[in-house]
This record gives structure tokens, sequence and C-alpha cells, in this order.
């Protein structure tokens, strides 16, 4: 019997993730909703997390038309008690959580000389406090499991600060920090903990609302498609993989730029003002 390359990997996938049950943050757009559809289609129950309830009632029937299983928590995960209950509910609906995905997050751009400090605080309470909250709400049913996954969604901005990112590249290194020390924490503990670090990735995170000064980027740089990330999740999970850069060793790069700041910076200085030089290039034409 002939088997097509795409039948052949999605067996094993589908094998893996039948029967498993997953919590996904931020599943209402971008890298969350593609993870919970694509690990929704291949089998897994899902329990959807985000603010608007809307986008996650189509997803969670998107799920279903694929035969799966999905509930909607509608949550603002800044908020530690819906969090709690949101976790709460997906237990007793699905029975246990293995797999939760860390994706809800938000991005408010701009220079970190001029930035309003409540801008940085909300990236904090979502990107780091809401993972927090999240994390430490699903941890107790895994111990007793001795068994789980954990996928935290961070960023090359997570690894190395550029303008404008400034603010938003904070909370991510504290997310970083955050779930290497985890990692350490579980190490034998049967609870996998994986980072996943994106690049800039075609989203509506860097095309809509407070994302206005970085909708550039995609004049500039090639935004990856959000499936690529959703590869790096599964890779991570069927692997058991630490740390996936998408694409495969940015961070890498990252890493070994860091042993020259120096020669870094004046690079990401000469790359900014091209960048801004390339923005008002436009206007300047406009007005001759
Ligand atoms: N796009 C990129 O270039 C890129 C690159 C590297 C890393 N990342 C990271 O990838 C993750 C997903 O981003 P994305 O690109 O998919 O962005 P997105 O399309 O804007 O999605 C963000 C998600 O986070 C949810 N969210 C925001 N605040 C929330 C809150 N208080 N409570 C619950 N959910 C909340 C949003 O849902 P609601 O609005 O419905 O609440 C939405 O589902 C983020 O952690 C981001 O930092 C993105």
């Amino acid at each position: 019997m002939a088997f097509s390359s795409q039948q052949l990997l999605l067996r094993p996938l589908k094998a893996f993730f039948r029967g498993r049950t997953m919590l996904v943050t931020g599943a209402s757009s971008g890298i969350g909703y593609d993870v919970a559809l694509t690990l929704g289609g291949l089998g897994a129950s899902t329990a959807l997390v985000a603010r608007r309830r809307g986008p996650l009632e189509k997803l969670a029937s998107r799920i279903r038309d694929t035969g799966g299983k999905a509930i909607v928590l509608s949550t603002d995960i800044s908020r530690r008690e819906e969090v709690v209950s949101a976790i709460d509910h997906a237990l007793r609906e699905l029975g246990h959580i293995d797999i939760v995905v860390n994706s809800a997050g938000t991005l408010q751009p701009g220079p970190v000389a001029t930035m309003e400090p409540r801008q940085l605080q909300r990236m904090f309470e979502v990107n780091v406090l809401g993972t927090l909250h999240t994390i430490q709400a699903v941890l107790p049913s895994m111990r007793q499991a001795n068994s789980g996954f954990i996928v935290n969604i961070g960023s090359l901005a997570g690894r190395r600060g550029a303008p404008p990112l400034g603010g938003y590249s904070a909370t991510k290194f504290a997310l970083v920090g955050l779930t290497e020390a985890l990692r350490v924490e579980l190490f034998g503990s049967g609870i996998h903990v994986a980072l996943i670090m994106p690049g800039p990735v075609d989203t509506p995170m860097l095309h809509t609302g407070d994302g206005a000064p970085v909708q550039r980027f995609r004049e500039i740089f090639y935004l990856m498609p959000v499936r690529w990330v959703t590869w790096a999740v599964i890779a991570a999970l069927t692997l058991r993989l630490t740390e996936v850069d998408v694409p495969p060793g940015a961070a890498t790069v990252e890493k070994l730029a860091a042993l020259f700041p120096g020669i870094s910076d004046a690079a990401l200085a000469f790359g900014t003002r091209l960048w801004e030089w390339a923005i008002n290039r436009p206007h300047q034409l406009d007005t001759n």
C-alpha cells in the first residue's frame, strides 16, 4: 500500500496527539489560534483561552468540525482569579491537562526614552504575570500526574533588546528567565518545559492596534508564516526539545552577538537608522 509523504508525517503526529488534553492561551488570534487549530485537528482535546469569546467560539466550532473536542474559556490572563477559575473549569471538563501552550501576549512598541511606565506595566501584567498565573494554576495537577508539557512562546526580542521593542523585550527577557528557572526546578519531574523563540511572524500583533510603529516591519523584514511557529511547538512537544528558534538557529546568532555587545549595538544602531530612513523616505518624496 502506498502512502503520501503527508500521510507518513500525519500518522505519527495523530498517534502522539490523539487523546491528549491541551490548554492554549491567546487562542483567539495569531500563533495561539493556529497551534490550537492544528493540534486540535490532530486529535488533542483543547481548552481555548483569551478575552474575546467570539473568535474562540468560531475556532472551537472549526475544531469540532474536524471531529475534535474544544471548550471556550473567556479569560483575562492578567487577572489571577480568572485564570484559576478557567483552569479549574478545564480540569473538570477535560479530566486533566497534558499540554499548556502559553501564547497570550501583547506588544506596545515605543522608545525606552519616552515610554509610559503604564505601557510597560501592562505588558508585564500579560506577558509575564499572566503566563505565571497560568503555569501556577496548572502545575499542581501536572505534579500529581508526574507528567505534562508547558510550552512558553518567548521571542527573539527576549535575547536581545532593540528599538522600538525595548519594553516588550524586557517582558520577554523576564519570560525567558522564568522559563529557564522553571525548567531546572522541574528537572526530572516528568514535566517538560519548552521555550519557543520566534522572530517576526505574520500575525495581527504586527498589523493592528498598538502595533502601528511595527507595521512597517513587514515592508522591510520577512514576516514568517504563523505555521512555522506551530511546527516549532509540535517539534518541542514530540521531540521534547527545550528551546526552538524560529527560524532555526536565530537565537544562537543572538547568543554569539552577546559576546560582542559593543559591535552588536553599533550594527543595530546602524540598522535602526537605516530603517527610520526607509520609513521616512516616502514622506520626503511626497513633499517634494
Ligand atoms: N507576531 C510576532 O512577530 C511574534 C514574534 C515573537 C513572539 N511573539 C509572541 O507570540 C505570542 C502570540 O502573539 P501573536 O503574534 O499570535 O499575537 P496576536 O495575534 O496579537 O495574539 C495575541 C493573543 O493574546 C491574547 N491576549 C492578549 N492579552 C490577553 C489577556 N490579557 N488575557 C488573555 N489573552 C490575551 C489575545 O486574545 P484577546 O485579545 O482575545 O484577549 C490574542 O489571542 C505572544 O506572546 C507574542 O509576544 C509574536
